[in-house]
């Protein structure tokens, strides 16, 4: 074993996790592979991929000493005895279980690169989130090359974009699942060990497989949860004239219920909430547990509710009319800190917003170049990096992503740009409502009365 560390996909885990490990284990050489030649010439440049506070100064302190970026898979794959694969896992768009089960097709890809191109035994790591028991189609694929041995281990990962540094430099745990045989309880050693490097022992725990790959899923769908819970409980407030933050300090003061993940806003959005949750969905379906399976799709469910509502409430705060009316939508990624938008809500409020043809125009200060990929089937959106400019002469802005340099506009100003009765519907609850009211704004709340 040289301690080598490989990685195949460069994504929003694959790069920030492996430049943590390259960070702390400065004597391994960590090698990060992906097809997408842009995406690592992007990993190679001045101007990263993905957007993560403190993201840079960890890549800059590590690349071209331990960390490398590059697009020789198989050349890393040989070089590195473990492996770790981080690829893509959308939920399938297509054949059986379209709409719900995992698309595993990257993942297997991967897998038969590395039966292919191995020059002895390797530890795989299975880094992207999968079903239950996919460790062991896994290590089918991989023993179609059986003069090597591979060992498959479950490393899922629990960072949240917008704080994925200093997730992965103080995590809650660090989770690792193996075979309980000689040579599975080896190779976790040897994956404990490369944690170990900066994360306490008592924080890294060991397990099966299957709990592990399932405790991934199962952390997902229990955190998507509280966002409906507390999402459902908003809808009630606005009926009933009860404040979802009251609420919500009330409840998390409970120490069994703790004050984590109850704020009410326009429902959850990333990459990973709501495909696992629907895996979640089609694996209870598929050991037939339809009970269950209608429980978990309840979380999406409520998910789309809420959006659904933040529309029907601007419509009709808006003379049950927005046809040419001018809405500025304020934030486009899925939560602050990050320019992911993949399942943003924004994107949902957006594809409702213009079915009532109201006119668009999208500002955020790191997702614009994702919102205009993602909104390309609205050509006549309009993207304005400048808050004031996106504002100007609008009826209405909603603000969507709890950016806090929203905090800081100067609100009177943009008052003044917009047009009469102005309107902010603030889905995040993240601004002060009564300056606002005070300003002459009409200001809407999600869960406030
Ligand atoms: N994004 C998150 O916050 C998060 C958190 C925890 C777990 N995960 C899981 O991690 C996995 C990756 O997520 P992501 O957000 O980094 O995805 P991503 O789409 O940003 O990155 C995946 C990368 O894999 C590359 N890739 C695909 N097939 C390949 C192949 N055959 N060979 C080489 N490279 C290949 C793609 O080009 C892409 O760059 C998913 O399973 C996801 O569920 C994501």
């Amino acid at each position: 074993m040289n301690g080598d560390i490989a990685c195949i996909g460069a994504g929003y885990i694959g790069g920030p996790t492996m430049a943590v490990i390259a960070k702390m284990n400065p004597g391994r050489r960590v090698l990060v592979v992906d097809i997408n030649a842009e995406r690592i010439a992007a990993w190679n440049s001045d101007n990263l991929p993905v957007y993560e506070p403190g993201l840079d100064e960890v890549v800059k302190a590590c690349r071209g000493k331990n960390l490398f970026f590059s697009t020789d898979i198989a050349g890393a794959i040989k070089a590195c005895d473990m492996i770790f694969v981080g690829v893509n896992t959308p939920t399938k768009t297509f054949g059986e279980g379209a709409g719900y089960a995992s698309d595993l097709q990257y993942w297997e890809a991967s897998a038969r690169t590395i039966a292919q191109e191995a020059n002895g035994d390797k530890i795989v790591v299975e880094k992207s989130t999968l079903p239950v028991r996919t460790a062991d189609a896994m290590a089918e694929v991989l023993h179609t090359h059986p003069e090597h041995t591979f060992t498959v281990l479950s490393n899922p990962e629990f960072l949240a974009e917008g704080s994925a540094i200093t997730d992965l430099l103080n995590p809650d745990r660090v989770l690792i699942g193996g075979p309980q045989t000689a040579r599975g309880r080896a190779a976790v050693r040897a994956l404990v060990e490369v944690y170990a490097a900066w994360v306490p022992r008592r924080r890294i725990v060991t397990t099966n497989v299957w709990s592990s790959e399932l405790s991934k899923l199962a952390a997902n769908a229990m955190l998507a949860q509280r966002i409906s819970s507390v999402n459902a409980l908003s809808a009630l407030c606005e009926a009933t004239g009860a404040d979802i933050a009251e609420v919500a300090r009330v409840m998390g003061m409970d120490r069994r219920i703790g004050d984590k993940f109850l704020r009410a806003g326009p429902g959850f959005g990333g990459s990973c909430f709501k495909k696992d949750v629907l895996n979640l969905v089609y694996l209870c379906r598929s050991y037939g547990l339809e009970a269950e399976a209608d429980y978990w799709e309840g979380v999406i469910r409520m998910n789309e509710e809420q959006q659904r509502r933040i529309v029907a409430r601007t419509v009709k705060a808006l003379f049950n009319t927005l046809a040419n009316k001018r809405i500025a939508l304020f934030g486009f990624a899925f939560k602050a800190n990050t320019g992911d938008t993949r399942e943003t809500p924004a994107l949902a409020v957006a594809n409702l917003l213009d079915a009532e043809r109201a006119q668009l125009v999208v500002t955020d200060p790191k997702a614009l170049g994702n919102a205009r990929r993602d909104l390309a089937h609205l050509p006549h959106v309009a993207l304005e990096p400048d808050p004031y400019a996106a504002a100007a002469d609008a009826d209405a802005i909603l603000v969507m992503t709890e950016w806090p340099c929203y905090r800081e506009l100067d609100w009177g100003r943009v008052y003044a740009s917009m047009r009469k009765p102005a309107l902010i519907f603030d889905t995040r609850n993240l601004l002060d409502h009564e300056a606002l009211r005070r300003i002459g704004f009409r200001v809407l709340a999600v869960g406030r009365p």
